[in-house]
């Protein structure tokens, strides 16, 4: 998609536009008031007859009849300007740039400053824009043979019409739409199937996002993952045909590699459950269960090109849970590279294993900082439903940067206990240091508990995306299927961090 700033003056060289327009609004932009007088006042009673809409996110297409010389205007309400926030004008404009899209037009001019607001200004609008514009349009790559239906069309095209600063504002329209490439390849990581996308596929990606964006990285495969002595994410992968592959990227933008955050993400390919097998419903969908990769490698996309202050290393463990005669049991006992053993109660809870090494190789390699994402437990799912992310913590203050970040990028999180008792549950076993899978009661809690073992003391923050991984609607900032969820708050918290 394609972005550019025109002065305001141009605007009436357009086909299609975009206005927002709020509720009860007691003063009209100049330019609605403008377009009205042209109109012979037929806007403001449109306004009054409700044929245009005010309210929140709904949106109101006019032609304009040849009494102006734009063709139509999508007119999205914003509701009541003091109830306006970040949040309704990314959505808003979500909505809008949808319809757009999807009534066919490719172009479309947007009158920035009839979103705004005494608390968000138009170069602060022109980032929503553009994510929203990049987010709300993506569509799910397939593999159709023939498109079948209806032809699409995509909205290519979104210039801005404004007298406001255009070098901030055109800044803030690249770094918005950079944060919804970044999430959409997230999305299409995670949509693509477990036989397409294989590990080595994923190396594959992460190895392309490294060489466009200008990333360091490394590749570890089985045979350096057994010298190093990863023996749990080398059991998750011992039922598969497909090798393992310990990803690697890294962002250096400190003088020295010093203070590295690490975001260690799950890459599970496709996740059967193992022995522990999944059921014939539970399975489906699977695929997503490398939804915590893509969230990395998508906020690794965004901040190699945001080139924020900071070290990043990030860590993909990756491979798929399968059976075969040579696959991993329930009973067994592996020794993970931190050197604790681990004695397998649950193949199911596999994903512990894999990030595990995981965190341990980020511990190794210089991590102060640990966040890791992970579609980890369906007990999240139970707990926070399907809008919002779990999130457990040994470091409050870490927490906070984290939930701020959350909030800037409409991506709610919620925080869950870690008790010592569930500690203690993970840490009994009478055959190895810790169990993967001590009961069913609180096991998203379970899951971080056992985590943070092999995090110790390194400040660290676990996001259980479980349950916002993928949606079974769509909404305002996309399609159904996978929503690249955290890949903006990631990165938006890397862009902000301070010590
Ligand atoms: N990948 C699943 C978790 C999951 C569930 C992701 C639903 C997305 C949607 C994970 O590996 C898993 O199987 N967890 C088990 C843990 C249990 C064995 C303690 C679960 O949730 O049942
Ligand atoms: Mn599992
Ligand atoms: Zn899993």
């Amino acid at each position: 998609m394609e972005f550019t700033v025109k002065k305001k003056e141009h605007l009436y060289e357009k086909k299609t536009l975009i206005v927002g327009v709020f509720k009860e609004d007691t003063s009209y932009n100049e330019t609605i008031l403008e377009m009205d007088r042209q109109m012979d006042g037929s806007l403001m009673d449109m306004i009054k007859d409700k044929d245009i809409r005010s309210d929140s996110k709904k949106v109101s297409t006019i032609h304009t009849l040849g009494k102006l010389p734009i063709k139509r205007i999508y007119f999205v309400g914003l509701g009541y300007k003091d109830q306006y926030s970040v949040d309704i004008a990314r959505e808003a404009f979500g909505r809008v740039c949808q319809k757009v899209q999807g009534d066919g037009h490719q172009e479309v001019s947007v009158v920035l400053d009839t979103f705004i607001q005494s608390e968000i200004d138009e170069v602060k609008i022109a980032q929503l824009l553009g994510e929203a514009a990049t987010l709300s349009t993506y569509r799910i790559v397939h593999y159709k043979k023939s498109e079948t239906g209806e032809e699409v069309s995509n909205l290519k095209k979104v210039q801005v019409d404004t007298n406001g600063e255009h070098k901030a504002i055109s800044a803030n329209i690249k770094v918005g739409s950079l944060y919804g490439t970044g999430a959409n390849k997230a999305r299409t990581l995670v949509n693509m199937p477990g036989n397409i996308l294989t590990p080595t596929k994923m190396a594959e990606e992460a190895i392309s996002i490294a060489q466009q964006y200008g990333l360091q990285y490394d590749i570890l495969e089985k045979d350096q993952m057994e010298s190093l002595g990863m023996g749990a994410l080398l059991a998750v992968n011992k039922g598969s045909e497909e090798p393992p592959k310990m990803i690697i990227l890294k962002y250096q933008g400190k003088k020295n590699w010093e203070d590295v955050i690490a975001l260690v993400g799950k890459g599970i390919t496709f996740d059967t459950g193992g022995y522990s097998l999944k059921s014939k419903d539970s399975i489906v969908e699977m695929k997503t269960d490398m939804g915590g990769a893509a969230s990395v490698l998508g906020a690794m996309e965004i901040i190699a090109q945001i080139k924020p202050e900071q070290n990043v290393l990030a860590v993909i463990p990756s491979t798929d849970n399968m059976i075969s005669g040579g696959a991993m049991k329930p009973d067994d006992v592996i020794t993970s590279m931190s050197g604790k053993t681990i004695e397998v109660l649950n193949t199911d809870a596999e994903g512990r294993l894999a990030l595990a090494d995981g965190i341990t190789y980020a511990k190794q390699n210089g991590a102060k900082y640990i966040i890791d994402v992970a579609t980890l437990t369906g007990g999240v799912v139970v707990a926070l439903g399907n809008e919002t992310t779990g999130t457990m913590t040994n470091d409050q203050e870490l927490l906070q940067s984290v939930e701020k970040a959350s909030e800037n990028c409409g991506e709610p999180i919620w925080q869950l206990p870690i008790p010592p008792k569930h500690k203690e549950r993970v840490c009994k076993s009478k055959v190895a240091d810790l169990n993967n899978s001590p009961g069913r009661d609180g096991h998203a809690i379970f899951a971080a508990a056992f985590l943070q073992e092999f995090v110790e003391k390194t400040p660290w923050v676990h996001l259980d995306i479980a349950g916002t991984a993928m949606k079974k609607q769509a909404d305002d900032l996309g399609p159904s299927g996978a929503t690249g969820v955290m890949s903006r708050t990631l990165a938006n918290f890397i862009e902000n961090f301070s010590e």
